[in-house]
C-alpha cells in the first residue's frame, strides 16, 4: 500500500494535520484543561499528565505514521490554528481483513459543538476512500454517552459488548463495539459529505 499522504485534511471548520514535535506544549495544555473528562474514559489521560507524556505520544505518532501502523491528526480550527482542539486517529486492527479503528478526544471547552462528529466523518472518508478499509470500528466504554452519540450520528451499528476490555483508573471497563461497513458508508455518503463540507479526496462510487 502507498503511504498515506501527510497533507492536512480539511472540513467545514477544522484542519486535521499530522503531529509535529513542537505541538507538545499545545497538546499538554489541551489535555490538562480537560483532565477530569479525559481521565474518566481514556487510559493514558492520568491526572499528572505533563509535557513529557505529550512528547512521547508525538514521537510514537510520527514513528507509527512512518511505519504505516497508525495515523494520528491534531485537530485545529481553521480560524484559530494555534489552539489544540483534540486528536483523531485511524489505525488498522487487521490489514489482511481490512478492518480499522477510529479513536478521538476533544478538549472539554469545545465539546457539544459537533467537533468529534465532523472530524470523525472526515476520518471515515480517509479510512474507506484512501486506506480502502472494509470495516471500521469504534470501541466505547459503557456509559460514555457523548461518544455513543457520536457513533449514532455517524450511522455506526452497536454490535456487542467486550467485557473488561480496557483498564482505566485501575478499573476494567466494559466497552461496546460499534461497526460501519463499506457499503453502509457508501449508502450514507451524503451524510458524511454534509458533515465534512468538503469532498476533497472522496470519490462517490
Ligand atoms: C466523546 C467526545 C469526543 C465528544 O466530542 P464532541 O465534540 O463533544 O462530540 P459532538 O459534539 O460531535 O457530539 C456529542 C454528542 O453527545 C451529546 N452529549 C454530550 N455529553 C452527553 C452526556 N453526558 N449525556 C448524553 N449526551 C451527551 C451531545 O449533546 C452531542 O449529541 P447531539 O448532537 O445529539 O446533541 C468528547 O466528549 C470527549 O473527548 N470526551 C472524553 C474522551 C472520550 O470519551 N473520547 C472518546 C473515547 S471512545
Amino acid at each position: 500500500m502507498d503511504d498515506l499522504s501527510t497533507a492536512p485534511r480539511f472540513s467545514h471548520r477544522f484542519m486535521m494535520r499530522p503531529f509535529r514535535r513542537r505541538d507538545a506544549d499545545d497538546m499538554t495544555e489541551a489535555v490538562q484543561a480537560s483532565q477530569t473528562e479525559l481521565n474518566e474514559w481514556l487510559p493514558w489521560a492520568h491526572l499528572d499528565y505533563a509535557k513529557g507524556d505529550a512528547t512521547n505520544y508525538i514521537r510514537d505518532s510520527i514513528k507509527s505514521w512512518r511505519e504505516e501502523r497508525a495515523y494520528d491528526w491534531a485537530i485545529r480550527r481553521l480560524d484559530d490554528p494555534d489552539r489544540h482542539i483534540g486528536n483523531i486517529s485511524v489505525w488498522f486492527v487487521s490489514r489482511s481483513f481490512k478492518t480499522g479503528e477510529i479513536g478521538y478526544w476533544v478538549r472539554t471547552d469545545e465539546t457539544t459543538r459537533g467537533v468529534a462528529t465532523e472530524v470523525a466523518a472526515r476520518a471515515l472518508q480517509i479510512a474507506f476512500e484512501e486506506l480502502k478499509m472494509h470495516r471500521v470500528i469504534l470501541r466505547i466504554a459503557v456509559g460514555n454517552r457523548a461518544s455513543e452519540r457520536v457513533a449514532e450520528k455517524l450511522g455506526f451499528f452497536r454490535e456487542g459488548v467486550l467485557r473488561q476490555e480496557i483498564k482505566v483508573r485501575g478499573k476494567w471497563l466494559d466497552h461496546s463495539v460499534w461497526g460501519l461497513l463499506e457499503h453502509e458508508y457508501r449508502k450514507n455518503f451524503d451524510l458524511y459529505r454534509g458533515l465534512v463540507g468538503f469532498v476533497e479526496g472522496a470519490v462517490e462510487k
